[in-house]
């Protein structure tokens, strides 16, 4: 059944106050120093149906960075550069169940080449497969991309968390070396970097998120003006990728409680859509043991439970 939008839009500033509570069982990511300062028990979200409805609650309006949702859309526009043969050549199609910054299998699976673009070792792989002629064009042309998908020109790199990304990724760093040591990474390790840390320090709000996602969801066309923004192909592999990996070693049980595509971040962002019907944004700094915002997937569990949108 269709979801009835004014009744979500009812009911949606109590589940974001039910949810919040959450909050003060996890932890906001300090691996990144930058990323300390955001607030813990914030739990902000937008919904926008390909009808052109908006609905929003709670703090949807704080900033944040896309972290590991930006993994999505550097997909696309890998895919959209390079193409599914050249993409699948250095990257796989299977979920781990490790951790998204683990080492683990690219030692114990022969040719080194990660199991998929959403966990680290992937996407580091991803954002070298981004053309341009420098690692500066390619950041932009990452940034554009988020602003033609989100349909807004404000999402702008976060400068700060850029620099404390960079300045202490010693593990990110040991998997790209690793990468270009068993030659699945093509160009030079700094340069790739640079672009990933930049795509995860874009920073958005819940809007751009749900914009991201209604897109998805309408097979990626932009409802409002029927503009194809994507090829429907590329985003049908997104989406399963989100469905299989989008939230780690959660990503089985999210399927069994939620069962929407989804992508989160380590900043506490998550990128949701039901398909054929809307896109999501979520932010919740507060993250639970897995590295997903902890009162963000109980917000996508009750509105799952509640609209019956689990795919299964
Ligand atoms: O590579 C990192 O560690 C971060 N920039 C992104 C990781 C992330 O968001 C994992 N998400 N849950």
């Amino acid at each position: 059944m269709p979801t009835d939008f004014n009744e979500l839009t009812q009911r949606l500033p109590h589940l974001v106050e039910t949810c919040r509570a959450y909050a003060t069982q996890g932890r906001v990511a300090t691996y990144i120093p930058e990323l300390a300062h955001a607030p813990q028990l914030a739990l902000g979200i937008t919904l926008r149906h390909k009808s052109g409805l908006t609905a929003t609650a709670g703090d949807c309006g704080i900033p944040f960075t896309l972290q590991s949702i930006s993994k999505v859309i550097t997909l696309l526009l890998a895919l959209m550069d390079r193409g599914e043969q050249a993409v699948f050549e250095k990257v796989g199609m299977e979920p781990t169940g490790d951790v998204f910054n683990s080492m683990l299998k690219l030692e114990l699976v022969q040719p080194g080449k990660p199991f998929n673009p959403l966990i680290n070792a992937g996407a580091i792989v991803v954002s070298s497969l981004i053309d341009g002629d420098t690692a500066e064009h390619k950041a932009e042309r990452v940034l554009r991309f988020v602003r033609d998908l989100a349909g807004d020109d404000s999402p702008s790199f976060n400068e700060s968390v850029f620099r404390s990304e960079e300045a202490t990724a010693y593990r990110n760093r040991s998997l790209a070396y690793f990468l270009k040591d068993n030659k699945v990474l093509d160009q030079d390790v700094e340069p790739t970097l640079h672009v990933y840390f930049k795509q995860c320090a874009i920073e958005v709000t819940c809007a751009h998120v749900a914009r991201i996602g209604l897109i998805l969801a309408n097979d990626g066309v932009d409802p409002s003006t029927g503009r194809q923004l994507v090829p429907k192909r590329y985003v049908r592999i997104a989406k399963s990728f989100m469905v299989t990996c989008g939230m780690y070693n959660a990503s089985g049980e999210f399927a069994i409680q939620v069962g929407i595509p989804a992508k989160s971040g380590v900043a506490g962002g998550i990128l949701a859509l039901v398909p054929g019907e809307l896109g999501i944004g979520i932010i919740g700094p507060a993250l639970n043991d897995k590295g997903n915002s902890t009162a963000g997937v109980h917000l996508l569990r009750l509105l799952s439970e509640q609209f019956d949108w689990s795919m299964f």
